[in-house]
Parts: structure tokens; C-alpha cells; sequence
């Protein structure tokens, strides 16, 4: 079994990326309120960031899942057939709550390809790293890509000689607005086959206090986490955001259902964007929008596959029914 990494990031698909990035970023500024996507986060030091927020005992979205594939990891393996099979993950970052069922495969001794993706390179190396250091001789195979995720799964569209299933955990499915969402579940339906499968987690609605506890802890990991967005735009565009002049908190906004994570300036102040040649002006206490994470009913999420074309397999909950990772499968008709 083979374990290898493919970059598709370089290059030209770079040169694509760094032109997005700076486009948000305009884009974002030029609000009224300013807003900038969450996305913009994840270089290396953003998802290792991100991987200390999953390890807090108080994020529930996390803790959630390890509990979910834990409990119902067999009922994964029983939709699963015993044809040699893709996983594909998106926004894999760390993967260790998919390694849970990963071993579990293994151990039911079912034949299959790994095939994780994200945007971080230094997180797909060392995923497939510590992913061959873990299970060295068994029925997996694994072939790492730094990639968007449409373009990763561009990538592997060739072979469709294997059942898919796709993975796209962590409630990341959340920080999209839901037009956004259905968009990107409908444009997953066409990389995909009649037959493949997606397991996407989603964070349900749940009491407001519990969801302001899960996103503003006390020892600051939030914090430092969003106001990383800074560094990461300091260091792309030759930006000079001073992050200790701004601070960061979390709020549910029962208007949109989703808890909203705010950035403000301490101060009055000029920032300075080298690569867009402009300055932006902060009033002082001014917020600016730095993720937005989207808190689904169930109704939701069974409307959300039906209307997509796909057809929901099974919901698996937690104990508390606080998190669901859904199975559908693709249906063409
Ligand atoms: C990545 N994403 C699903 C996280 C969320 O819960 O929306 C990001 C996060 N932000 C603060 N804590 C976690």
C-alpha cells in the first residue's frame, strides 16, 4: 500500500489563489460592515491554531464527533460495500477524528484509498506522514493533495472505477451562508457519481448559552485564533495590522442562526494594504465580521440533501443530539 502527497497548490494554481485571497480581502474591506471570510485563516499556523480549538474540551462540535464515530463507527462500515472503495476528505487538517474510522476500516479489513485534502500543505504532509507511520502494512492506501477542494476532487474524477464516499466534517459546512451551502452541495453532486456517498457534519441549534460557552473560551485559543486572520494578511498582502490593537468575540445572532465572530478595533486607526495600494480606515470599537457559523435544524439538513439530489442514508447523533454527521448518497434521476 502506497502513501504519497501531491501538491496541485503550485504554480499557476497558486498564483490563481494568492488573486482570490487578495480579492476578499478588498472585497471584505470595502464593507459597510467590514467582513472577511473565514477561509482566509487556514494557512499552516491557522490550522495548527484551529487544531488546538478541537482539542478544548468546552468545543463541543468537536468533541461531538470523536464521540459520534466512536459510537456508530460500525454503522459507517455497513453502508459501506465490501468493493474496494475512495474516501475523500475535505479540509482534512489533522484528521485525527477520521483516523477513529479509519482503523476501523482497516480492522474490518475492507480495502480502500485515502484521499485527503485541504488548503494547508503543512497539514496534508503531516497527516500522511503520521497516517504511514500508524499503519505501515494494511488496506489502505493513501494519496495526500494540497488542493482546493474542487480542484482535488477534479483531480482524482479519472478513476471512477471506485465508490466515493466524501468526507466533510467539523461543522465546516457552517462557516458557508446557506445559499453558499446549497451551492456547494450541489456542485459536490456533479464531481461525484450516481451511487457515491457524502457523510457532512453538521452543528445543530441548540440552547444560545451553550453555543456562546463553545465559542468564546477562557484561556483566549478563540482569540488568538481569529486574530490570526491578521498575521496571515499582514504577511500575504503586506498589510500593517497591529493585532494588539484589535480583540475578538463570539456571539449567536438569533437573526441568522449562526454564531458570529467579531473582530474590533480598539482605536481609531489607518491600515495600510501594500498589494491592493490602499489604506482602510478603522473607527474606533468599528467590528469586523470574521466568521460566521451557521446552527442547522434537522428539517434543515434533510431539506438541504432532498432538494440537492441526494437521498439522506442515516443521521448519527450524539448522546446530547447537539451534532449530526449526515450520510446521503448521490442519486442521478
Ligand atoms: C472550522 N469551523 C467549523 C469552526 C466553527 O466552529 O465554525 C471554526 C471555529 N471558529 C472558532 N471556533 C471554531
Amino acid at each position: 500500500m502506497s502513501f504519497e502527497f501531491h501538491n496541485l497548490r503550485s504554480g499557476l494554481a497558486t498564483t490563481s489563489s494568492d488573486d482570490q485571497f487578495a480579492q476578499a480581502v478588498l472585497d471584505g474591506l470595502s464593507r459597510n460592515p467590514k467582513r472577511l471570510p473565514s477561509w482566509l485563516i487556514y494557512d499552516d499556523l491557522g490550522s495548527e491554531l484551529f487544531t488546538d480549538i478541537t482539542q478544548l474540551e468546552g468545543y463541543h462540535p468537536a468533541q461531538c464527533e470523536f464521540e459520534i464515530f466512536e459510537k456508530h463507527k460500525q454503522a459507517v462500515v455497513d453502508v459501506l460495500t465490501k468493493e474496494p472503495f475512495r474516501v475523500i476528505e475535505l479540509g482534512a487538517g489533522d484528521g485525527r477524528k477520521t483516523q477513529i474510522l479509519l482503523e476501523h476500516f482497516i480492522q474490518s479489513g475492507l480495502i480502500f484509498e485515502y484521499v485527503p485534502i485541504d488548503i494547508s500543505e503543512g497539514a496534508v504532509r503531516n497527516l500522511v506522514a503520521e497516517l504511514e507511520s500508524q499503519f505501515p502494512h494494511s488496506t489502505m492506501s493513501v494519496n495526500g493533495l494540497a488542493a482546493d477542494y474542487f480542484d482535488g476532487l477534479q483531480a482524482i474524477k479519472e478513476d471512477s472505477t471506485l465508490r466515493n464516499m466524501v468526507l466533510f466534517l467539523g461543522s465546516t459546512i457552517g462557516n458557508m451562508e446557506l445559499p453558499a451551502a446549497e451551492t456547494f452541495i450541489r456542485t459536490l453532486r456533479e464531481s461525484l457519481n450516481e451511487g457515491d456517498y457524502v457523510m457532512i457534519g453538521f452543528d445543530l441549534m441548540k440552547h444560545p448559552k451553550t453555543l456562546y460557552a463553545a465559542y468564546n473560551d477562557a484561556t483566549g485559543v478563540f482569540e488568538t485564533f481569529n486574530l490570526h486572520l491578521l498575521d496571515v494578511v499582514n504577511e500575504k498582502l503586506g498589510a500593517n495590522f497591529k493585532k494588539d490593537h484589535y480583540v475578538q468575540q463570539g456571539h449567536y445572532n438569533p437573526s441568522t442562526h449562526a454564531v458570529e465572530s467579531y473582530i474590533y478595533s480598539t482605536r481609531e486607526q489607518v491600515v495600510f494594504i501594500e498589494a491592493l495600494g490602499r489604506e482602510f480606515y478603522f473607527a474606533a470599537w468599528e467590528p469586523m465580521q470574521a466568521e460566521h457559523s451557521y446552527k442547522y435544524t434537522q428539517h434543515e439538513i434533510e431539506t438541504l440533501a432532498t432538494t440537492c439530489g441526494y437521498e439522506i442514508v442515516k443521521h448519527l447523533f450524539d448522546v446530547n443530539d447537539h451534532f449530526v454527521d449526515s450520510i446521503w448518497e448521490v442519486k442521478r434521476t
